[in-house]
């Protein structure tokens, strides 16, 4: 399963992308707006960074100004992503834009029969927010199973199954067992996803009982190794 940051913010993409496991960044509009700054210029800093796919959402609710939008952001870099509302207007733009060979994610999915249609329009992602199920007191990687379950069943859908909405890092696991082939995280739980008590006592813990060897320089040990080594 591959992992997308779910962020509109440079400096934690760029901390994120410094591990080394960062494969896109989803933004939306809330995101965007909680960042402030220029909408494009920030997509497009992004996809410089990332260099893989970055979903930037359009705001028209209606099919020409989705595909109007659609088009126009996808020219801002070759990584960006159209994202658009899965709406009967949406849907249209999907089947427009794919058409033109524009890559789509269809976000606010909450049942199968949304991603159903929306693979059927020749989306490139599927975004189901698995959180804001949850919320709702209902199964939301039941949802993520369900929608893996009828995409398997159609060879012809070749629509990437994106899970969103992720709360904490156990909906990551769940979700990759479930089949997702992305995660989009928040930066708070992409950093939860690494860092655990045990690791930092465990490395502190090593690293007090090398303290305790006379000669501790590696570099200096192993230069003078190899070298008299030939
Ligand atoms: C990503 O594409 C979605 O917009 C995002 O994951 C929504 O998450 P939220 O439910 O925490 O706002």
């Amino acid at each position: 399963m591959k992992l997308f940051l779910d962020s509109a913010n440079l400096d934690h993409i760029k901390e994120i992308h410094g591990w080394g496991v960062l494969a896109g960044v989803t933004t939306n509009p809330s995101l965007i707006a909680k960042e402030g700054g220029d909408f494009l210029q920030t997509i497009h800093d992004i996809c410089e960074l990332v260099q893989g796919p970055v979903s930037a959402e359009v705001v028209a609710q209606d099919t020409a100004g989705m595909i109007r939008e659609g088009k126009l952001l996808a020219q801002v870099h070759e990584h960006v992503v159209v994202k658009v509302p899965l709406i009967a207007a949406g849907l249209a733009a999907t089947r427009a834009l794919a058409d033109e060979g524009i890559d789509v994610n269809v976000t606010l999915c909450f049942q199968p029969t949304q991603a159903l249609l929306a693979a059927l329009a020749g989306a490139a992602f599927i975004s189901p927010f698995l959180g804001r199920v949850d919320d709702l007191a209902l199964d939301g990687m039941g949802l993520i199973r369900e929608i893996r379950d009828v995409y398997d069943n159609d060879f012809d859908l070749e629509t990437q199954v994106l899970a969103a909405s992720i709360r904490h890092p156990r909906h990551v696991t769940e979700a990759a067992l479930a089949g997702a082939d992305v995660a989009t995280i928040p930066y708070g739980v992409f950093v939860k996803l690494l860092n655990h008590p045990q690791t930092a006592d465990g490395n502190r813990q090593f690293l007090a009982d090398w303290d305790t060897v006379p000669d501790k320089d590696i570099e200096a040990q192993a230069k003078a190794f190899l070298a008299a080594k030939g």
